[in-house]
């Protein structure tokens, strides 16, 4: 089963609300929540409270992506304002493991996210705690980015890593990958072993062009 995720981090921010009740009515899975701090990356978004803001709006699970240092005292606020997933990087964390858990305990999903040249062996310890594998196909900070080509065999390292896991646990392992995908690559992303698509400007820039505020034909699309 695929799942796709707009991030609003492309949406329209003054027509926040509107844009994601399109965005589910058009057929979205998820709303991917992109948590930016500048400074563990260049760029600074949205916190909590427009995450409890969007909650009533939609039963949608709420996909938190922390691109934030330190992490683990924004995690509860995060849990309480809604989301049902939050995800962050090993780098900005002090005790990855201990992380983790933090999420879990606050009854989200908890996930790993990994920079181009972020190594998969982190989560050689913790995959017993981890819910969803978040490959970053550009450096995080911006959307509107080109896919980085060397995310396809990185996706196709992490699908054998937890498949081989699913193997001797039973426990399925979600796979999701952020930046540049796009109508053309996502069919090329989805066979290196994708499984759950972030796509911001391919889903709220495409409907910019043509001031249709549905996204209908994207989504179906992708
Ligand atoms: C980048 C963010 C992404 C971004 C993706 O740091 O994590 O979620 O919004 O945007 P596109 O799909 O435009 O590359
Ligand atoms: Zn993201």
């Amino acid at each position: 089963m695929f799942r796709i995720a707009p991030s609003i981090l492309s949406a329209n921010f003054a027509k926040l609300g509107e844009e994601i009740t399109n965005v589910i009515a058009s057929g979205a899975d998820w709303i991917h929540f992109d948590v930016m701090d500048n400074h563990y990356v260049p760029n600074l978004t949205i916190g909590p409270m427009v995450c409890e803001a969007i909650r009533p709006l939609t039963q949608a699970p709420i996909d938190v992506h922390l691109m934030v240092k330190p992490v683990d005292r924004i995690v509860p606020d995060f849990a309480k304002a809604g989301a049902n997933v939050i995800t962050f990087h090993p780098e900005a964390s002090d005790h990855v493991d201990r992380t983790l858990g933090l999420i879990r305990e606050h009854g989200c999903q908890a996930g790993l996210v990994f920079n181009p040249a972020t190594p998969l062996s982190y989560l050689d310890y913790v995959l017993d705690k981890v819910d969803i594998v978040l490959l970053m196909s550009v450096n995080p900070g911006f959307g509107g980015q080109k896919f980085i080509p060397a995310a396809l065999d990185k996706l196709r390292e992490a699908r054998a890593r937890l498949d081989a896991y699913e193997a001797r646990s039973g426990r399925h392992i979600l796979l999701e990958i952020d930046g540049g995908v796009k109508v053309d690559n996502i069919a090329g992303i989805a066979a290196a072993g994708a499984d759950t698509f972030v796509a911001g400007s391919a889903v709220f820039g495409a409907a910019r062009e043509t001031d249709a505020h549905r996204y209908d034909s994207v989504i179906a699309e992708l």
